[in-house]
């Protein structure tokens, strides 16, 4: 597969697609936003405009990486759509035989289109009668197959076993789908156009996200020693959070947690202490103070702190030992932009450790068996 697709001067396959996110972002949006509606078109749904309105409740199913871009897609949706959103792990959901109301519909999540789990969990309920739609990046895989249609990320191949590009591609999807019920449903033309604005800027976002590279580089060395990192974010950013962990612990074998900032209380602030660093994702918005609250209790308890926080953030320096800045974005796209320096980060920390960043151990890229 990775010999088809070359590493154009990247070290890298991870490196390389998570430089391409601007693009990806770019091929995720391409013929998808209407100006003129004010929402977003998808070609693939295969539902009519009333099954689509009387959809009552979405499901949002996949596996790893995949079902974190599912939790931000829930914030999306229920906040921008106003429909009630569960997610669940697929391997979960195929066992678990929950009661699901008519009109409910189901998306599967893929990169790959191949995971069983996700198949599996897909082909339940669309047995059970429910409509099935498939988020997902390789084009006639099994799920996009199995669904009743969907939408393609067209995010071009990922070889890297770690997701870096369909995991924002997907979280871009999940937006101009919130848009797209949320014109079904109340949002209004003028504020369509808003998200539709700010959805436009967001591939610039992400290449000016990627300019911290060196600085990321840095604080790599800094932290590369470290056997413990807590991740926490409040939130859009509690996802973002889990997928920050779930990279450092997939290419550098560092065992890392993902919290909502708030829950710290409540646990994972036992492990703090000075060989433990805390990632704290706290970009302006809503719950920045809160964060920065939390943030202030790990200093106390002699916690390195590592903040991803806006560019012109004055505060954040004051309490973070590190900080890296990512442009300001809308809070519902957030997202898209903090990831990248995490992605970057555990990348980096993996090179210092001499980890095969693109085949670590033990994993692998689609897990087609239970
Ligand atoms: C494997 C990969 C992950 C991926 C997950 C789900 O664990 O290593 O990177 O997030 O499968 O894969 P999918 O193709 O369904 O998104």
């Amino acid at each position: 597969e990775s010999g088809e697709v070359g590493l154009d001067g990247f070290d890298h396959y991870m490196l390389k697609e998570i430089y391409e996110q601007p693009e990806s972002l770019r091929n995720a949006m391409r013929g998808r936003l209407d100006d003129q509606n004010a929402t977003a078109v998808f070609g693939g749904l295969n539902l009519t405009p009333q099954q689509l309105r009387s959809v009552e409740r979405i499901i949002l199913t996949g596996c790893g990486t995949s079902w974190h871009s599912a939790l931000v897609g829930e914030y999306l949706i229920e906040e921008l759509a106003r429909i009630p959103v569960s997610v669940e792990y697929a391997s979960e959901l195929r066992y678990r035989n929950p009661p699901i109301e008519n009109n409910t519909l189901v998306f599967g999540i893929t990169q790959s289109g191949e995971t069983a789990d996700t198949l599996a969990a897909l082909n339940e309920t669309k047995r059970k009668g429910h409509r099935t739609l498939a988020i997902c990046n390789v084009v006639a895989s099994s799920i996009a197959q199995a669904a009743d249609g969907g939408v393609y990320l067209h995010a071009g191949p990922e070889i890297g076993v770690a997701s870096t590009k369909a995991y924002t591609s997907q979280c871009c999807v999940l937006a101009m789908l919130a848009l797209y019920f949320g014109r079904m449903r109340h949002l209004s033309f003028e504020g369509g156009q808003r998200l539709i604005e700010e959805l436009r800027l967001l591939p610039n976002a992400v290449q000016q996200a990627l300019t911290c590279n060196e600085q990321v580089k840095d604080v790599a060395k800094k932290y590369a020693s470290a056997n413990n990192v807590l991740y926490l974010g409040r939130q859009y950013n509690f996802p973002t959070a889990l997928e920050g962990a779930l990279k450092l612990k997939e290419i550098s074998y560092i065992h890392a947690e993902g919290y909502p900032a708030a829950e710290m209380k409540h646990g994972p602030i036992a492990l703090v202490d000075d060989a433990t660093p805390s990632v704290f994702i706290v970009p302006a918005g809503g719950t920045y103070d809160k964060v920065m609250a939390n943030m202030e209790e790990v200093k106390a308890r002699g916690g390195p702190v590592i903040a991803i926080a806006s560019e012109d953030d004055p505060h954040v320096h004051q309490i973070a030992d590190d900080v890296i800045h990512v442009p300001q974005v809308q809070q519902f796209l957030q997202p898209i932009v903090t990831v990248v320096p995490l992605q970057l980060l555990s990348y980096h920390i993996a090179l210092i450790r001499g980890c095969d960043v693109d085949k670590p151990r033990n994993l692998a890229k689609s897990v087609t068996v239970e």
